[in-house]
């Protein structure tokens, strides 16, 4: 079969194998997953009762538009229903976003390592994808995405903070990279995570979507901090006309009604959800302090999920003798860093077991 050339050399994404089929194979009593960065509180109370609210229903189809949602979202960021699209998850929309814009012999430039969405992003539309390396000390390196920009650039991705290394960008410095960028670029700003993020560098891509930037697509979720990650939603918050060719990409039911119904829900939770940010800023601390102490070289992450480079320079053999003793993190190999693994902030049981296990290992269990 003529399949497309991109698509032989890309690498399918490999999720981490559901958490009880782990557990069974492994003949483990039980396993903390700490590999994903979901969020570790699930739904809140309203969204809970939301999704449990009209089992009848489902044999509607979902509202294509979603109109209320769009609005209520909008309203968070002082922005029209026009400037959100809903998707299947962020992970969605950086695909939407790729097919608004790519074409055949076109290439799409990010960061790398980072969320590898991306590069399946350029390939599924015939696109070249071009990683560009992360500076040695992991920060995103944005002369050198400046420089990879040519006529046949289409789209830039940025993840702020970057997954895995759970960096920022400095605000001024990605500022004045998205004001520089030539007209036929759009730039997608993925702050999946933004929530977690604080002080001076706090991702900015809303404000710059209300200061009416034409080509600036910002991305989030309700996966991580609204702990709905199995339902599968997320906005982009863009101008009109980009928001338009975005939503003219999607599937028309491409969002179901339990996730809008529990999205809406969720919108008014600002105080439960500061307690799950304060929640990760704890806890990111300490696994931090953790990582240090068994000699492992972690980064002070903005996000809920702490990177490492592992002592002995392989990131797969941590998360294998990791999870022999319970506790499944993230190799990342398939995000670009190898040398490296990642461990997302669960709740504090969760947390203090892959301390114990931490420990376990350094003494050489
Ligand atoms: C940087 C980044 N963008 C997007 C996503 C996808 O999120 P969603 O669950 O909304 O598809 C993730 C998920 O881990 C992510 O890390």
């Amino acid at each position: 079969m003529p399949f497309r050339p991109h698509i032989k050399d890309l690498k399918p994404y490999v999720a981490q194998p559901p958490v009880e089929r782990l557990r069974e194979e492994l003949g483990l009593e039980r396993i903390f997953k700490l590999a994903s960065n979901e969020g570790a509180f699930g739904p809140l109370p309203a969204a809970r009762d939301a999704i449990l609210a009209d089992p009848d229903g489902l044999r509607r189809y979902p509202d294509s538009s979603a109109p209320e949602l769009r609005e209520a979202i909008a309203a968070k960021f002082g922005l029209e229903a026009g400037n959100v699209v809903l998707g299947n998850g962020a992970d969605e929309l950086i695909r939407l976003a790729g097919m608004a814009v790519l074409e055949n012999g076109d290439n799409g430039v990010f960061p790398w390592p980072s969320f590898p969405t991306y590069v399946a992003a350029c390939a599924s539309t015939g696109a070249e994808a071009r990683p560009v390396p992360l500076t040695a000390d992991w920060t995103v390196d944005l002369d050198a995405l400046k420089e990879a920009i040519f006529p046949s650039t289409r789209i830039v991705y940025i993840a702020n903070p970057n997954n895995p290394t759970g960096l920022l960008a400095p605000r001024g410095d990605l500022r004045a990279f998205v004001e520089g960028l030539p007209g036929h670029v759009l730039c997608v700003l993925d702050e999946a995570y933004a929530e977690y993020a604080e002080g001076d560098d706090q991702p900015e891509g809303p404000q710059l979507v209300r200061e009416g930037a034409p080509n600036v697509v910002v991305l989030r979720t309700f996966s991580k901090v609204y702990g709905l990650a199995g339902l599968r939603i997320g906005y982009a918050l863009a101008s009109p006309e980009a928001a338009s060719a975005i939503d003219r990409m999607r599937g028309i039911f491409n969002v179901n009604s339990v996730a809008q119904a529990a999205a809406f829900a969720s919108l008014d939770g600002d105080d439960e959800i500061a307690r799950r940010v304060a929640h990760v800023k704890g806890a990111r601390t300490q696994i931090f302090k953790w990582l240090a102490l068994a000699g492992h070289k972690p980064l002070a992450s903005r996000a809920n999920f702490v990177f490492a480079e592992a002592a002995g320079g392989s990131g797969t053999e941590v998360e294998q003798r990791l999870l022999s003793l319970g506790v499944a993190v993230r190799a990342l190999d398939g995000f670009g860093a190898p040398s490296a693994f990642r461990v997302t902030c669960g709740s504090d049981t969760e947390n203090q077991y892959f301390a114990a296990a931490l420990d376990r290992l350094a003494n050489g269990a």
